[in-house]
């Protein structure tokens, strides 16, 4: 069942990457289901397949065979304008390599994503002050991003992320590079927003991080190896 409960179900979804002669099966027909509200951490060695898979969730990318829904809407029936519309409503997108543009400052880079989402000016700033000052980097906002460290771009980039509130939160790797203090914080802020209701999904290659999760899907060549539930749901 394909129900409203189920933020994404897969269904035999496959990516390929294709470059010249070369195929790469990053995802290998993948099938799994996510409840709304849950809590799941992605595992898997280097090359595995999660970051395209967080790619796929994120409406960014679209398998090459198989189908994914999203709340029981299936996204191969969405024109590209549709998807961009879910991708500014819904989700929040943590990248590995966090994205923000380097020639913008930190207000700015957090103030984009509701721009595109049509907030008013006025609201688009106290909502970006708002989430900069709940990963703590209030007084940083005028800093370009190579003018803050690597743990405080990480913390932008999750404020950019959550910045249209949305009910989705797609992190891929939100504590690689981090000392293990800031990683912790971000930790406690994800937790936060899962006990707020916020579907969580991160990659991890930590078990300490993967450990705040109540589920956790290990991938190994663009499969899925296994899947550990950590706590009763
Ligand atoms: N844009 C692309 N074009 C071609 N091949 C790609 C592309 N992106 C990823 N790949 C390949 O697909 C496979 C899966 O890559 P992916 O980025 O999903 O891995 P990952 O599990 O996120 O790895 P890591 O833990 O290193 O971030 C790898 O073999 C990678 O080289
Ligand atoms: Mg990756």
């Amino acid at each position: 069942m394909n129900g409203a409960k189920q933020v994404f179900v897969a269904k035999g979804i496959s990516r390929i990457y294709t470059m010249g002669d070369v195929k790469v099966h990053a995802l290998r027909n993948v099938s799994f289901g996510i409840e709304t509200g849950e809590y799941l951490a992605i595992m898997g060695p280097s090359g595995s397949g999660k970051s395209t898979l967080m790619h796929i969730m994120g409406c960014l990318d679209r398998p090459s065979s198989g189908s994914l829904y999203l709340k029981g809407e299936p996204i191969d029936s969405l024109s590209d304008a549709e998807l961009a519309e879910i991708r500014n409503t819904e989700i929040g997108f943590v990248f590995q390599s966090f994205n923000l543009l380097p020639n913008m400052n930190i207000l700015e880079n957090v103030e984009l994503p509701l721009l595109y989402g049509g907030v008013p000016a006025p609201e688009r700033l106290a909502r970006a002050k708002q989430v900069l000052k709940a990963v703590g980097l209030q007084d940083r906002l005028h800093h370009r991003p190579s003018e803050i460290s690597g743990g405080q771009r990480q913390r932008a980039a999750i404020a950019r992320a959550l910045a249209n509130r949305p009910s989705i939160v797609l992190a891929d790797e939100p504590t690689g590079n981090l000392d293990t203090a800031t990683g912790k914080e971000i930790m406690e802020l994800f937790d936060e927003l899962n006990l707020r209701g916020n579907t969580i999904i991160l990659v991890t290659h930590e078990r300490e991080v993967a450990d705040h999760a109540s589920r956790i899907i290990y991938i190994k060549d663009g499969q899925i190896e296994y899947i550990e539930k950590r706590v009763e749901v």
